[in-house]
């Protein structure tokens, strides 16, 4: 096995775990909107009412989980088409041409921003809500077993898990694209390494026959 099959397989091992990732965020976040009834907890704040003890909560933008959907799901699309691609290439024996392989440097490269920009708005916004939930709980857990928004007719059972599973999917996510992004950027310098050598090879070749050529030239 060359060199480039073993890139190629770790290209494809890596496009596999970011495809399990999309769903570690895709899955809890979606389940959350259908707990929350439509509400996204991130960066949603409120505050305790004294006579009932009920958090009056202030929602956030409902778009700061949609985003997390759709880059999952623009992620889970991308790595199927991959791992679609890259084996259909071991298979035949071939190999992507330059531009695909630069074609894919720029698309790692907006995922891994995208994947972050998901990651730090899962965190923070997180946060938010648990500090406004932490005003009367010791721990952010306490409100999956506490009535804490009957008004708005929440299920807060697994908001903790959704939100820890989606934040490790969202932060591996993040890595996973960033080493997309270099084992793409190695093959193209591959590509331009094996370039050089063909080039120069040529150029070597062409002084070899002309020196044949006119053996009498250096005279
Ligand atoms: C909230 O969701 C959990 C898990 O999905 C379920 O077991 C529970 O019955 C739900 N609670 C209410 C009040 O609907």
């Amino acid at each position: 096995m060359g060199l480039n099959n073993v890139l190629v397989w770790s290209q494809v091992t890596m496009y596999l775990l970011t495809l399990l990732l999309a769903l570690c965020i895709i899955i809890p976040v979606s389940f959350h909107l259908v707990d929350f009834k439509g509400h996204c907890l991130l960066f949603s704040n409120g505050t305790w009412r004294e006579s009932d003890g009920q958090l009056v909560v202030n929602w956030g933008y409902q778009g700061f989980c949609t985003y997390n959907i759709s880059w999952a799901g623009v992620s889970l699309f991308i790595a199927l088409i991959q791992v679609y691609r890259f084996i259909a290439q071991i298979c035949r024996g071939t190999e992507s041409s330059f531009l695909s392989a630069f074609i894919d440097i720029l698309l790692s490269l907006f995922m891994s921003m995208a994947a972050l920009a998901g990651a730090l708005m899962i965190t923070i916004g997180y946060q938010t809500w648990c500090n406004a939930i932490m005003l009367r709980f010791e721990a952010c857990e306490d409100a999956t077993t506490n009535d804490i928004d009957r008004e708005d007719k929440i299920n807060t059972s697994m908001f903790y898990m959704q939100f820890g599973t989606a934040q490790f999917g969202a932060w591996t996510s993040w890595v996973c694209w960033v080493g997309l992004s270099m084992f793409s950027m190695l093959k193209v310098c591959k590509y331009h390494q094996q370039e050089n050598i063909r080039v120069s090879m040529a150029r070597e070749r062409a002084r070899l026959v002309g020196d044949r050529h006119s053996p009498l030239r250096e005279l």
